[in-house]
């Protein structure tokens, strides 16, 4: 007999797929193959540039061990150098964030004076510079910087190409209509996370833990509560084509605006967004392995994450609204701020939880159900970058 879902089509994957080996959550010489084949091969979110808006100011970010200053010089372009000084190798910025006193980075250590502007060797402290000794030798190492539409990257590979519109792995498309350029971080989170970062976007992933771990979310986004992304998921999704009820269709419940504890938008839905922007309720954009965007209709949180060890992982959010929604004393950010907070940290007590699992002696590796089409798609990935 003719099995009905052999005809529908249909995302989630009719074979069982084997996960990846428990050890790549935890084996630090593992650890180290990502670093050098993924993290150093990919363009990873920084900031966005409005919070690098003063000409001088910098901010440092340290991808697996290496630190990175980015910096905006004095005719206001964004630069990009390792934070180490040519002399024997000490930090030059030693703050998370900061502005430097003049156009130089100065070395804390033996003042070696390096142009903000190019990274070249200025000065050196020593009473006379010996010979077979060329400042020109010694400037700083630079670092491949891009930015889209407000968000700044950079890469360690000194070959890569800054390519804007090859950023993202899932579709940056549907962002189109939102004001990216010009809004505003209002609200910056940060957290540690006891888990690898590959179970981070495994979780990211997949819905099948929604229902368990996010009951608030579950009920505005009541697709969710089936287990499943998108209404195409599962082949039952003929016998509800047309459907208005959002378990069916996608979407927020009815009469929710956006992410937000209450659901509203308290009027200030973004007014570039057009029907299916709003209908769609989240829009995500992807890039591998550093940063996601997820954009709701009255504004848009950036999540970079940063691996600090094999099981550890730092958590960033900034929250991003229009500058005229913050402009309305009225406009209360908590009520999406906390909502978010309270999802991700829902989701990375279940990273944790899963991380203390996974080293179970007898555990090589799991295997992926129907529904984590996504997780697979993402292991692919992994390995294809681990293979280059
Ligand atoms: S290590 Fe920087 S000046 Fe000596
Ligand atoms: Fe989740």
């Amino acid at each position: 007999m003719l099995d009905k879902t052999d005809e529908i089509e249909y995302f989630a994957m009719k074979e069982a797929v084997p996960s990846l080996p428990a050890s790549w959550y935890y084996d630090p010489a593992q650890h180290e193959r990502e670093l050098k084949a993924i993290w150093s091969k990919s363009w990873n979110y920084v900031c966005r540039s409005d919070t690098l808006d003063e000409r001088l100011a910098y901010k440092t970010i340290t991808v697996g061990n290496q630190n990175v200053v980015v910096l905006r010089d004095r005719e206001g372009a964004l630069k990009a150098f390792y934070n180490t000084c040519r002399h024997r190798g000490s930090v030059l910025c030693t703050e998370k964030e900061g502005k430097l006193g003049s156009a130089l980075l100065v070395c804390p250590y033996h003042q070696w004076s390096f142009a903000a502007d190019d990274g070249r060797l200025v000065k050196v402290s020593s009473f006379e510079e010996p010979a077979g000794f060329d400042k020109a030798d010694y400037g700083l190492f630079p670092v491949a910087l891009v930015e889209w539409r407000g968000c700044v990257f950079i890469n360690l590979d000194p070959t890569a190409e800054p390519d804007p519109d090859a950023l993202f792995h899932r579709s940056s498309e549907n962002l189109a209509n939102f004001p990216m350029e010009t809004m505003v971080v209002a609200h910056t989170w940060r957290a540690e996370v006891a888990c690898n970062w590959k179970s981070f976007w495994e979780n990211f992933n997949e819905c099948l833990h929604c229902p368990s771990v996010h009951p608030e979310l579950t009920e505005l986004v009541p697709l969710y509560g089936r287990r499943i992304v998108n209404p195409k998921d599962l082949p039952d999704w003929v016998d509800h084509e047309g459907s208005e009820d959002p378990k069916y269709r996608g979407g927020l419940r009815d009469g929710g605006e956006t992410w937000s504890h209450d659901g509203s938008a308290q009027g200030h839905v973004i007014k570039e967004l057009t029907e299916d922007d709003l209908a769609r309720g989240q829009t995500y954009a992807t890039t591998y392995p550093s940063m996601f965007i997820g954009a709701y209709p009255d504004h848009a949180r950036i999540v970079r994450l940063l691996p600090l060890g094999p099981e550890k992982m730092e958590l960033q959010m900034e929250w991003l609204f229009p500058q005229e929604t913050l402009d309305d004393p009225s406009y209360d950010i908590k009520n999406v701020v906390d909502f978010a907070i309270m999802v991700v940290e829902q989701d990375s007590k279940a990273c944790e939880i899963s991380q203390l699992g996974l080293h179970s002696a007898p555990f090589e590796g799991g295997v992926l159900m129907p529904e984590e089409y996504h997780v697979r798609d993402f292991h692919t990935w992994v390995k294809a970058e681990l293979g280059k």
